[in-house]
């Protein structure tokens, strides 16, 4: 087991992708350490690309732009906020997201206000009209105590720009143009895009998403922060723990680097045809996390290689422990062997729960409440422990990733960590992890078919 360094928390255990029980699927030490030449290269190339001003996402624990202004926004907002409406889309909604239901009890937005140190929080990011209908009606009658923060680092995105409007015109009916609008808080590009421009035209209050950094690497930035600050969440411990992690993955050292050791596995595997890649927490408080990670991973990921114009890719999937065993695990076993598994593991809940001991002449029930384990958090870790050796048995390689505990500071560790392996995965697979040119082509043809002038004549023509 490798323990990160550098006041780091989380724990990198790799023992059951070298295991011997794994077969032909096993890596061996020599395997990863065949690939530490190219590693070394490549860290030490980040490093000095980094010092140039590019990866500009390891700089935001550390430079932490706007810190004090987001700060400010919130605790002025704050007092006048009952509903946080967020209005964005992938990588200007995932985030969000994950800090929330990570640092926040699932069942937030049902607390009284009295029970819950923020807001409730709605992240709109789909234009499901059933759905934005349905949280239209919670705040329909409460509009002054709402606020509104549409995040769109371009402002041109159909989606986030559409709810942009129904949601400010609603806003305007309820409380005047004035009022309404000074609900609006807009997170964009510092100086150029669509969205920006209105907010010079419309003096709208505002963040910027800081030069240099994409959607997807921009959870730790006023992006993420703005939302969960307003939520009571510790945005210093996050950037603190982000901050602990960005010495770790800046060592040199590719075996001593965690985000170097995680992406020498993943890029192994995938080379070795395991390109299906399944994040499985075992805590339902980080099961977002993965859906950020699966968006991380994909979009920047995902490409044509520029050197030979292969595909290529990992394909990141999430599931959930234990839910998912009795959907996904029977596959995972004995389907294709074609996966690599990250385990994410809890070793202390924020709260247990005692298995009642009852029954005790029904084995079958008498045995929960009499284990020394027999709280649900000992359980679930159990049950992990068990799907892992499963999964070994049946020569399926996993790594886990653990969390003493979900705080704040582990949630900072673990966003920045990942999305520090992704520029080493990028080099390794020969491809621009900041770019997500496939995704254009339909949001052209989005434009295209909602008449927007400039795009009369179908994208497919051209
Ligand atoms: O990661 C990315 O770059 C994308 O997922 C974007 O975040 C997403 O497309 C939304 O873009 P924007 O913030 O410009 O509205």
């Amino acid at each position: 087991m490798g323990t990160m360094t550098h006041k780091t928390t989380l724990k990198l255990d790799t023992r059951h992708i070298h295991d011997e029980r794994l077969g032909p699927h096993r890596l061996t030490p020599q395997d990863v350490q065949a690939l530490a030449p190219r590693l070394r290269e490549i860290l030490g190339e980040i490093a000095a690309e980094r010092s140039a001003g590019r990866h500009r996402f390891r700089d935001l624990p550390l430079e932490r732009p706007q810190l004090q202004e987001i700060k400010d926004l919130a605790a002025e907002y704050r007092e006048t906020t009952d509903n946080l409406l967020v209005l964005g889309i992938g990588g200007s909604a995932l985030g969000n997201i994950a800090l929330q239901s990570a640092l926040n009890p699932a069942t937030w937005n049902l607390l009284p206000p009295d029970r819950r140190n923020g807001p409730r929080l709605f992240v709109l990011d789909n234009v499901d009209p059933v759905w934005f209908e349905a949280v239209m009606s919670f705040v329909e009658g409460s509009w002054d105590r709402t606020t509104v923060n549409v995040i769109s680092k371009s402002g041109e995105t159909a989606e986030t720009s559409a709810q942009f409007l129904i949601v400010r015109d609603r806003l305007i009916q309820a409380l005047g143009e004035a009022e309404g609008e000074d609900r609006i808080i807009v997170t964009t590009d510092a100086r150029s895009g669509t969205m920006r421009a209105i907010v010079d035209r419309q003096e709208y209050r505002s963040l910027n998403v800081p030069d240099g950094v994409g959607g997807r690497f921009s959870v730790l930035s006023a992006v993420g922060l703005f939302s969960a600050a307003m939520c009571g969440i510790d945005v210093d411990a996050l950037l603190d723990g982000a901050a602990a992690m960005d010495a770790a993955v800046s060592l040199p050292d590719p075996q001593e680097n965690p985000a170097a050791r995680i992406a020498a596995i993943h890029y192994l595997y995938l080379e070795r045809g395991k390109p299906l890649h399944v994040m499985m927490p075992y805590s339902q408080q980080l099961r977002d996390m993965a859906d950020w990670y699966r968006q991380l991973w994909a979009e920047s990921l995902g490409k044509i290689r520029p050197a030979d114009g292969a595909n290529v890719g990992p394909t990141p999937i999430k599931a959930l422990g234990a839910t998912d065993q009795h959907s996904q695990v029977q596959l995972y076993r004995e389907g294709p062997n074609d996966k690599v598994f990250t385990f994410l593991e809890v070793e202390e809940f924020d709260c247990d729960t005692i298995i009642p001991r009852a029954f005790s002449d029904i084995e079958a029930m008498d045995y929960l409440g009499r284990s020394e384990d027999g709280t649900l958090g000992g359980l679930l870790n159990i049950e992990k422990k068990a799907t892992e050796l499963a999964m070994l048995a049946s020569g399926r390689p996993s790594l886990t990733v653990r969390f003493p505990q979900v705080t704040a500071h582990s949630v900072g560790e673990f966003i920045y960590l990942y999305e520090s392996v992704i520029p080493i995965m990028g080099k390794l697979m020969g491809v621009d992890p900041y770019d997500q040119p496939a995704v254009e082509l339909g949001k052209k043809l989005t434009f295209h078919f909602m008449g927007r002038r400039g795009y009369e004549k179908s994208p497919m023509e051209e």
